[in-house]
């Protein structure tokens, strides 16, 4: 060891004594580089001037609405890969908390996610991809984290109300059943849950969540509370009960400070939903300096991203907000964005349970702008620093506003003492985001930094980031790169007879409503399951329709049609089949395109211009026995024209909607219908229409 270490000292003066030479120029972060001009400020790691507090883990939310929709419609070697980067250990992002949303059946940002209870007399644990997910991550990484927390509730929640705390102990049974299938079902268990995203909270109901959850054997789920900012500390400070129920604050976007009264609580204090930036280089800039300064300014121990991957169509709200993106499941292509890698610089090499240093002795700014975390194990015989130096353009994120601060290159000297004098030498992995027209690199293993009594230089430079470790197990996974991206397929046919039953169709997603795939008199159809508006999110369900989107946004033209039957008890008013939807998420209501509307009942056809039928561009009278129907509606050269079985009912021109969108299938009302057979057809498919 000493001959290696000395060896590698006189190399390091080579080295420094050739930067003098070559002025430095390529230089790389770790070398010395000394200035007479430049005194390097000293920045001290001791361990025995107190402790900070104890890491609780990094994580991301899937969920919050539907963001793994297209995901689950992977091919399963490309999904395999992805849910690598995402959660296998020393490879990728190596999460280590999990969380998921708890269906509502309700719109949740990019989409709704099935409840498992649509009706207080229904119950079912196979719907939807989270459990699925679940599943996976679990099996990757059985040291995992899970995280669970509802965006909004199935309308029975709310006895004729919005508020879903209206009956408490309904509302923890509901919950604490998933919590209770998890178990069951799957062996999953849920480590943490939450109250209500980002909406009111209720003392009464977490007192009776934590009572509940106590009585059915899950004293170790803990509650974090309350998903919005930092409100509740206060609440906690004054009640007792409240306090012994409430394991850590939650914030979301707390542009990594907290509230002196939250502090003051003792309670762990936790980002418990951050980021939400597009994932380019400004992105990754984001998330690293959150991933450092969410402790530096705020003392919190945990972040996690919303959301996990951005696998939902790329028009919806919020595209790409995700550690990595996966929009393709025809093609299989994927990519893995720099948030992937600012994750890997502290997953990698602390464990949940490791114990930051004392502000001022490991943890702090660094003198020229920047921010370094320190983190140690509780024997105290393992040391990781991280370091950011994110320049204030190359790092914000989408909320809140960032304060305007400078960085500039600057060398430090680290000096090591107390427990870790003992170090020699630490591996060093190094990130640069490249936005100066220098090479991006991420997550680089460069040559060990070496210590001379105890002491070490650093350089650093603009949007880096580098992690000093006594940790060996670091890994830059890799698998071969994914097949090129294709255009969405000119055509989708689904009679669903392939699906597992409760499952929600490929590519169909939901954004008001839930559709699911049901044997119904010994056939398979997606049928709409929700039958009154839910205890809401958002404002999509105010369009008190649902209506689920497929396809490609820049579409003109393109031809849905679908087959359709509506129950006589708890049926819909009415369907429709749209093209040229021009939006989703929480604005759905508000959705414009060609909408060609059928209701039976009425004896009943509407061609509208809107969703919310406000633009009546045709209607007309039609007389159809029960049972089954096929209405299929084109748009074409500017043309629309709608058919019922096969019979033409009216040919429209399509000024003054929208010019382009998706295509979509739903319903007039919450109520149940049943739909078969879909085939959706693209531009190529109807203007080469004996080829497809
Ligand atoms: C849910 O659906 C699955 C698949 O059809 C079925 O096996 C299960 O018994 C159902 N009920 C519950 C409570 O999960
Ligand atoms: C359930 O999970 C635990 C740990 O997560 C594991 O030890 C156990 O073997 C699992 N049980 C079954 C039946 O798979
Ligand atoms: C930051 O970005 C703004 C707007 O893009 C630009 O005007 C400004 O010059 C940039 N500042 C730096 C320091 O790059
Ligand atoms: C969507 O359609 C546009 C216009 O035809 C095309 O340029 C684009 O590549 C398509 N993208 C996908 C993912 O299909
Ligand atoms: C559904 O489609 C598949 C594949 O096209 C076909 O093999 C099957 O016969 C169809 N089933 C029904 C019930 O139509
Ligand atoms: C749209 O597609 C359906 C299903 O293939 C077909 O029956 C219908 O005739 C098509 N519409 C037009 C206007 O060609
Ligand atoms: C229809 O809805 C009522 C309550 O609204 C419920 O009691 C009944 O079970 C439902 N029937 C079906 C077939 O879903």
């Amino acid at each position: 060891m000493d001959s290696f270490n000395a060896l590698a000292v006189v190399f390091i003066l080579q080295v420094v004594a050739l930067a003098f030479v070559y002025n430095t120029k390529h230089s790389s972060p770790y070398v010395r580089a000394y200035s007479i001009h430049d005194q390097p400020e000293t920045l001290v790691f001791d361990d025995t001037q107190g402790l900070g507090r104890e890491f609780e883990g990094i994580g991301a939310i899937s969920g919050g609405g539907a963001t793994s929709k297209l995901l689950v419609n992977y091919p399963e070697k490309q999904r395999n890969e992805i849910l690598d980067y995402l959660f296998k250990p020393n490879f990728g992002a190596s999460l280590q908390i999990f969380k998921v949303e708890i269906g509502g059946d309700m719109q949740s940002t990019d989409g709704t996610e099935a409840s498992h209870m649509h009706n207080q007399w229904d119950e079912n644990y196979s719907r939807g991809y989270e459990w699925w997910l679940l599943q996976e991550a679990k099996k990757r990484n059985p040291n995992i984290k899970l995280y669970c927390l509802p965006w909004g509730f199935p309308g029975w929640i709310g006895q004729g109300t919005t508020n879903p705390f209206v009956n408490p102990k309904q509302t923890a049974d509901y919950v604490v059943r998933w919590i209770s299938a998890a178990k069951t079902q799957y062996n999953l268990t849920m480590d943490f849950v939450g109250i209500w995203n980002e909406r009111m909270y209720s003392i009464p109901y977490i007192k009776t969540l934590r009572k509940m959850l106590d009585d059915r054997g899950f004293h170790k789920t803990l509650i974090i509370a309350a998903d919005k900012k930092w409100e509740i500390a206060t609440d906690i400070s004054k009640d007792e009960d409240l306090a012994s129920a409430v394991h850590a604050i939650g914030c979301h976007y707390p542009g990594t400070y907290s509230s002196a009264p939250a502090k003051k609580t003792g309670k762990p204090l936790w980002a418990s939903e951050d980021y939400s930036t597009f994932n380019n280089e400004v992105g990754g800039g984001c998330w690293a300096r959150i991933l450092n300064q969410n402790y530096v300014n705020g003392e919190m121990t945990s972040t996690i991203s919303w959301n996990l991957i951005g696998s939902y169509y790329p028009q919806l709200p919020f595209f790409r907000d995700g550690l990595m993106t996966a929009t393709q499941p025809w093609s299989g292509h994927y990519v893995v964005n720099t948030p992937i890698w600012m994750t890997a610089h502290t997953t990698q090499f602390v464990p949940i349970g490791w114990q930051y240093l004392a502000q001022g002795y490991g943890v702090g700014k660094l003198p020229k702008g920047g921010s370094y975390v320190s983190l140690s194990n509780p024997s105290f015989d393992q040391l990781t620093i991280v370091i950011e130096t994110m320049t204030h353009n190359h790092s914000k994120c989408i909320r809140p506003n960032l304060p305007y601060y400078t960085v500039q290159p600057q060398t430090v000297k680290l000096k090591l003492q107390g427990s870790f004098i003992k170090i020699e030498k630490m591996n060093v992995w190094y990130s640069k985001l490249g936005l100066d027209g220098s090479t991006q690199q991420m997550f680089i293993k460069k040559q060990d930094l070496f210590f001379q009594n105890n002491e070490a230089e650093l350089k650093l430079g603009l949007d880096e980031v580098i992690t000093l470790t006594t940790v060996d197990s670091g890994r830059k996974g890799s698998h071969p790169d994914p097949p090129v991206a294709q255009p969405f397929p000119q055509v989708v046919a689904d009679n669903f007879s392939g699906y597992v039953e409760h499952q929600e169709p490929n590519y169909l997603a939901p954004q008001i409503g839930s559709l699911e795939v049901q044997e119904i008199n010994g056939e398979r159809v997606a049928r709409q399951t929700v039958l009154e508006r839910p205890v809401y999110w958002c404002k999509a369900e105010k369009a008190e329709k649902t209506i689920s989107i497929i396809g490609n946004h820049s579409w003109t033209d393109m031809n849905v049609s679908v087959s359709f039957s509506i129950p006589s008890v708890n049926g819909t008013t009415g369907v429709f089949v749209a093209t040229r939807v021009d939006r989703g998420g929480c604005d759905s209501l508000h959705a414009k395109g060609i909408f060609f509307y059928v209701f039976p009942q009425d004896d009943q056809f509407i061609v509208s211009g809107d969703l919310a039928r406000t633009h009546i561009m045709t209607k007309g009278k039609i007389r159809l026995e029960s049972g089954k129907h096929t209405i299929s509606l084109e748009v074409s050269e500017g043309k629309a024209v709608g058919q019922v079985d096969q019979t033409q009912l009216f040919s429209v021109a399509v000024a003054g909607s929208s010019t382009n969108g998706w295509g979509a299938i739903g319903t007039d009302t919450f109520g149940y219908a049943d739909f078969d057979d879909f085939l959706f057809k693209g531009p190529q498919a109807l203007k080469f229409r004996t080829l497809w």
